[in-house]
């Protein structure tokens, strides 16, 4: 059996701003992941797509089972499979005999990354059954090519710290630059239960943006300045310093008004129970929220969050690949 895996990401500082070209942090969350198998299938069956625990285009909840070639043209795994033969150098039409089975831990429309993160794993999965190396580069190109077809336009970060798989500086357009993390630090990370829609989110702000366009350049420029600050606080281990920094963005996010009721209720818990700072990550209006704690916080910091009504409460260790 051949394997590809990819954790989560969320974004750290930087969402809506980073689509206009202004800077970004994104970073792995190592305790969820998607992982794609590979086996040989029977002779003649072609591509077989086993999905344990992903809903996907029109096909509702639960497990299911279902031949390549009859996975409707907006399945993004369909999508993903061609793009993924086409690279290991086999036409379609030479569909070889397998079957691929999926399967993600990753929450589904929260902004935790969970869509690149299963096209990462399957590519991951078919380099490796077809004995193809996959650098970390071509890996985002190419999951940012399904991330346009289904997220309209998509800065790119989510596929860039999902192929890298190590917290990332992000500019549009720009060479990715890996962060050195001087002093690993803790995030607790919980899911307000509301799916966000992110092409949504986004659009709403492209609109707002278009009738208020000096304000929100404004807010975008301010955001800069709090993720630059923030790569910088990464780099020389001021890790303490990103709470304050967490806030700010966040009071910035409100000002283009993504948070939610939702989002606010568990921010303000965290910051009670003593996080050191909170914001909301992603798109907005729904989905997950983080937290900077300190070690000996977690439990307190996660106990609140759940009081408050949080649906799944996960943490992450954020630190350089060599320390992991
Ligand atoms: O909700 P997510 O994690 O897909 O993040 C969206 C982040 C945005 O900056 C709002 C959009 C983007 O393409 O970067």
């Amino acid at each position: 059996m051949w394997e590809g895996k990819a954790p989560g990401k969320v974004i750290l500082f930087g969402e809506h701003a980073v689509v206009y070209g202004r800077p970004a942090i994104a970073v792995p969350v190592n305790g969820v992941e998607a992982r794609v198998t590979v086996r040989p299938g029977r002779r003649g069956s072609g591509i077989w797509l086993e999905c344990c625990n992903l809903p996907a285009v029109g096909q509702g909840n639960g497990g299911y089972h279902y031949p390549f070639r009859e996975a409707p043209a907006g399945d993004p795994l369909r999508v993903a499979v061609l793009l993924g033969l086409t690279y290991v150098g086999i036409a379609p039409s030479q569909e070889p005999d397998l079957v691929l089975t999926i399967s993600s831990t990753i929450p589904i429309a929260r902004g935790l990354g969970s869509g690149a993160a299963v096209t990462t794993a399957l590519l991951r999965a078919l380099a490796t059954y077809f004995n193809r190396p996959l650098s970390a580069e071509e890996t985002s190109q190419l999951v940012y090519e399904v991330e346009k077809l289904f997220h309209g336009t998509p800065s790119g970060i989510d596929n860039t710290v999902i192929a890298y798989q190590q917290p990332v500086y992000f500019v549009r357009g720009e060479p990715v630059e890996l962060l050195q993390v001087g002093a690993p630090f803790h995030l607790v990370i919980a899911d307000t239960g509301v799916t966000s829609a992110t092409r949504q989110v986004v659009g709403e702000v492209r609109q707002r943006w278009q009738v208020e366009r000096t304000r929100y350049e404004g807010l975008f420029d301010a955001i800069a300045v709090v993720v630059r600050a923030a790569r910088a606080a990464i780099l020389n281990g001021e890790w303490r310093a990103l709470g304050p920094l967490m806030n700010e963005n966040q009071a910035l996010l409100e000002e283009l008004d993504v948070s939610s009721p939702e989002l606010d209720r568990l921010l303000t818990a965290a910051r009670s129970a003593g996080a050191l700072g909170a914001k909301l990550s992603g798109a907005g209006r729904g989905g997950f929220m983080i937290a900077l704690v300190e070690e000996h916080n977690i439990a307190p910091v996660t106990e609140a969050l759940q009081r408050a009504g949080a649906a799944q409460v996960l943490s992450t260790y954020v630190t350089s690949p060599a320390e992991t």
